[in-house]
C-alpha cells in the first residue's frame, strides 16, 4: 500500500492553511484523507470555505460540534483515535492552534503515528489564551515542524527541538490568498449594508474580549468611537453574538453587523477597506499581505512579523481611536514589507518535505 497522509481540520482558520498542502500533495500523487472534526459546523463557518477554496469535501466528518474545552477535545480525541486505528496513516498533518489541532497531535503521539504541524513555533507567551496551550503542546508532540516565520524557529530551538525537524517553509495561508485574490469580491455586502467608499472592517471573537462583560464594555465604547470617525462593518462570529447584540453596539448608525462571511467575500471587503480592527490571528497576516492597516485589539501577538514587516499595530480600547485617527490622517507609520517566504509557494515546500519523509 502506498503511504497515507491524513489531514485533520475542523475550525474556520484551518481551511485556507490546509488547501495548498492538499493540492501540492495531490500533484505529487500522494494518497490522502481529509478529516473534518466538526468543530465548526454552521454552513457559513465551514461549508462556504470548502466551496470558496475549492477544497475537496472531507472524506470524513466526525461531527464533534461545540462544548467546553475538555468536552470538545475529548470527543475529538475519541473519534480521531478510532479513525487513525482504522485508516493507519503514515503521517498526520495538523494546522494552526485550534482544539482540533491539539486533539489530533495527542492521539497521533499516543498511537506512535508521526505528526507534522503546519504553523509551528508561534508564541504569544500568554497562557490565558487557549491557542497558546494548543500551540506549545502540539509542537512538543510533533515530529515535523513547519514554520511560517523566522521567530518561530528561535522559539522552537529554545524549547529544545532538534533543528533537523524544523523547516522554514513560508505561510500556506498566504498561498491561498495569492491564488484567490483575483476572485475577492465584497460588493454584495457593500451594497446590502450600504457602505460608503471609505469604511473599516472589524472582527471580534476572542474569549478574552467577548466573554468578559467588563472587557466587552470597554471594547464596545472603543468601537463606537471608531464608528464616529468611519463606517464600520462587523461580521459577527457566533461566539459573543448575543453579548454584542445586547451591548447596543449596533445602535450606532455607522456600525453595521453582518452574518459570518465566506472567504472570498470577507477578504474582498478587507482588501478595499481603509483599515481593519480585529482580535483574530490570521487577519493580522492577511492584512499585511494586502497592505491594509490592521489595528489588533490584543495585549500581545504570536505573529510579531506582521508588526516588524507588515501593517499591524497592537492597540487597547483606550488607544484605538487615536490609532484610527492616525491611519485616517496618514500620520501613523505602518510597515509595507511582505515577510520572507510569504510568496505563494509554502504548500509546495511542505509537500516536498513530506514526500521526502514518507
Ligand atoms: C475557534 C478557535 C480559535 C479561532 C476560531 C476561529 C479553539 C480553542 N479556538 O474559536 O482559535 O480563532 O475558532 O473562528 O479552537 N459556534 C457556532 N457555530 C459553529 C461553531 C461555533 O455557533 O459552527 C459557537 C458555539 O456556541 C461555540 C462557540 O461558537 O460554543 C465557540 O466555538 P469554538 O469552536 O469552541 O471556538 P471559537 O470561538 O470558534
Amino acid at each position: 500500500m502506498p503511504s497515507l497522509v491524513l489531514h485533520v481540520t475542523g475550525a474556520r482558520p484551518n481551511f485556507p492553511k490546509a488547501a495548498p498542502v492538499l493540492a501540492a500533495l495531490e500533484k505529487r500523487g500522494v494518497r490522502q484523507l481529509l478529516v473534518h472534526t466538526g468543530q465548526h459546523y454552521d454552513a457559513n463557518m465551514s461549508e462556504v470555505f470548502f466551496r470558496d477554496l475549492g477544497l475537496p469535501a472531507p472524506d470524513l466528518n466526525l461531527g464533534v460540534g461545540s462544548g467546553s474545552h475538555a468536552v470538545q477535545t475529548a470527543a475529538m480525541m475519541t473519534a480521531l483515535e478510532e479513525t487513525f486505528l482504522a485508516e493507519r496513516p503514515d503521517l498526520v498533518l495538523v494546522y494552526g492552534d485550534v482544539n482540533s489541532t491539539v486533539a489530533a497531535a495527542l492521539v497521533a503521539a499516543k498511537l506512535g503515528i508521526r505528526c507534522a504541524h503546519v504553523e509551528a513555533g508561534l508564541r504569544s507567551f500568554d497562557w490565558s489564551m487557549p491557542e497558546e496551550v494548543n500551540r506549545v503542546v502540539t509542537d512538543r508532540l510533533s515530529d515535523l515542524l513547519f514554520a511560517t516565520s523566522a521567530d518561530a524557529l528561535v522559539h522552537l530551538a529554545r524549547e529544545g527541538v532538534d533543528p533537523d525537524r524544523m523547516h522554514f517553509v513560508g505561510n500556506p495561508m498566504i498561498d491561498t490568498l495569492l491564488r484567490l485574490r483575483d476572485r475577492f469580491d465584497g460588493s454584495r455586502v457593500v451594497a446590502e449594508v450600504g457602505l460608503p467608499d471609505e469604511y473599516a472592517v472589524a472582527t471580534l471573537h476572542r474569549p478574552g474580549n467577548v466573554d468578559d462583560p467588563a472587557a466587552l464594555d470597554r471594547l464596545v465604547a472603543a468601537l463606537r468611537a471608531t464608528a464616529d470617525r468611519i463606517d464600520v462593518v462587523l461580521p459577527v462570529h457566533p461566539r459573543g453574538r448575543e453579548r454584542l447584540a445586547a451591548s447596543g453596539l449596533f445602535d450606532h448608525p455607522r456600525m453595521h453587523a453582518t452574518e459570518p462571511l465566506g472567504y472570498l467575500e470577507f477578504l474582498g471587503l478587507v482588501e478595499k477597506s481603509r483599515l481593519v480592527v480585529t482580535d483574530s490571528g490570521g487577519i493580522q497576516e492577511e492584512t499585511t499581505v494586502l497592505g491594509v492597516p490592521c489595528l489588533t485589539l490584543r495585549p500581545n501577538t504570536e505573529r510579531p512579523v506582521t508588526i516588524t514587516h507588515g501593517t499591524n499595530r497592537l492597540v487597547t480600547p483606550d488607544t484605538l481611536a487615536d490609532h484610527v485617527d492616525g491611519v485616517l490622517d496618514g500620520t501613523l507609520a505602518i510597515g509595507d514589507q511582505v515577510p520572507p517566504l510569504w510568496d505563494g509557494a509554502a504548500g509546495e515546500r511542505i509537500a516536498g518535505i513530506v514526500v521526502d519523509q514518507l
